[in-house]
């Protein structure tokens, strides 16, 4: 770890030395004394974004009108899937842009467990984010004749009915590091899929994708990885790793804006294989013949369903830009800098007020965001967002999670957060704030 001073001036240092700094220039930033936390959530608006917004709006859809489809409009789904392509490690032709992660997740689920049927098995965590185990729990329903609702409880962490078992797999002691042995253990000959977030939600560790997709090859098991975390903040070498299926979210490093379409990613080596459950005009072979009959297209398009919602897609097209320019690898170095730095002022400032980190200490095992627990942490994220202009996101029960996204999050920001937080724990700020949640946290 660097060595860090919880002096102000050590933060303005730090972004002295930020060769990533000018790009917040890039980015709308409405109040300056908002210290936003959250882009792992949602990002920020870029300004290239928020100017094709508006073009996109004025000219195409309001002078191009229906002409807009054939200038690049229905071409959209795969051209911007190649540009995500290229922050992921996918050449191209493996990534679309499409619906959202959960529908993505659903499609790629139900196409993966066709191809290895006779298998009972899919492996989890307990990690995950817990709609893309519903998803899982549902897509087990869908494919199970007359299933109970919910899916009966086996023990030890696994539900299943009829042919599927679905296995979470659990924690060391720390709540933090998923039980890597019990996975390895659980990835048998037996296991259809793999399914994991690459990066957790509440603590940030980082999955080593590499060694799970061959140890999971090596039994013949396919893995399906949701990037959503680890998109745009880190990077990540789908086709080198050998990776077979992957979603993610556009609405977070990736500052496509709120409910921007996800992507998804079929290894070439598969899509001829595979088959979506939802068999839509946007994914059949020649859409423009209004056959009556289905026929896929080929490659990864026939993963598409019907319309995509353009004037979001376009938008998180221009949004991409300042991810594409600045690199992955630059906008890791910082991120990790950033996460320590947030580790050290939790240790120095925070620690005495109670406050535990609840990510991993080792940085190379972690995300862009970091949670540090506290038994208050709602209402102390109650009055950081009411009161001090600082926005974290809660996650319960006791995180307060905290992102740090490279391309706009400052070193002075960091620190001026940290800085609220303790004058929220010094001045006893948050016991004025019901226990009661709000609905979104
Ligand atoms: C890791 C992860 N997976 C899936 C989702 C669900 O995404 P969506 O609501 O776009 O389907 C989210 C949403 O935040 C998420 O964080």
């Amino acid at each position: 770890m660097t060595d860090f001073s919880p002096s102000r001036a050590h933060a303005l240092e730090l972004d002295a030395q930020d060769p990533l700094a000018s790009f917040r220039d890039q980015f709308i930033i409405a109040d300056p004394d908002l210290l936003y936390l959250d882009g792992n959530s949602l990002g920020r608006l870029p300004k290239a974004a928020a100017e094709r917004a508006r073009q996109i709006v004025e000219s195409e859809w309001g002078a191009d009108l229906i002409r807009g489809w054939n200038k690049g409009w229905w071409d959209a789904p795969r051209r911007v899937g190649d540009k995500i392509g290229q922050l992921i490690g996918a050449a191209a032709g493996q990534v679309i842009v499409c619906d959202t992660v959960s529908v993505n997740l659903y499609k790629l689920i139900m196409a993966a467990l066709r191809i290895q049927s006779g298998k009972k098995r899919i492996v989890t965590d307990e990690f995950n984010f817990p709609s893309d185990l519903y998803i899982l729990q549902g897509a087990v329903q869908t494919l199970t004749p007359s299933p109970p609702s919910p899916l009966p409880n086996l023990g030890e962490g696994r539900r299943g009915e009829g042919q599927y078992e679905i296995l979470r797999i659990g924690s060391l002691d720390d709540g933090i590091t998923p039980n890597l042995a019990a996975l390895e253990t659980a990835i048998n000959e037996d296991t259809a899929l793999v399914t994991l977030s690459h990066v957790l939600f509440k603590s940030g560790y980082l999955y080593n994708m590499r060694r799970i997709t061959d140890l999971a090859h090596r039994k013949g098991v396919l893995v399906l990885w949701d990037l959503s975390h680890s998109v745009g903040a880190l990077p990540i070498a789908l086709d080198d790793w050998d990776a077979d299926l992957a979603i993610g979210c556009t609405y977070k490093y990736l500052n496509g804006g709120p409910g921007a379409p996800a992507f998804l990613y079929v290894n070439k080596q598969l899509q001829e294989k595979l088959t979506s459950p939802i068999w839509g005009w946007w994914g059949q072979n020649n859409p423009f013949d209004f056959d009556l009959d289905y026929e896929p297209a080929p490659g990864v398009n026939r993963f598409l369903a019907g319309t995509q919602p353009m004037l979001s897609l376009l938008t998180m097209e221009a949004a991409l830009e300042p991810t594409l320019k600045a690199g992955m690898d630059a906008i890791r170095a910082k991120s990790i800098l950033m996460t320590d730095y947030a580790s050290f002022l939790t240790e120095t400032w925070l620690a005495p007020f109670g406050f535990s980190l609840g990510s991993p200490p080792d940085p190379a095992m972690r995300g862009s965001h970091i949670s540090i627990r506290h038994p208050e942490g709602y209402r102390i994220a109650r009055a950081l967002i009411e009161e001090m202009n600082v926005i974290p996101d809660f996650r319960a029960p006791d995180n307060l999670r905290l992102g740090f996204a490279p391309l706009y999050t400052s070193f002075t920001e960091v620190w001026e957060g940290f800085n609220r937080i303790k004058r929220v724990m010094e001045e006893k700020r948050y016991e004025k704030y019901p226990r009661q949640k709000l609905a979104v946290t």
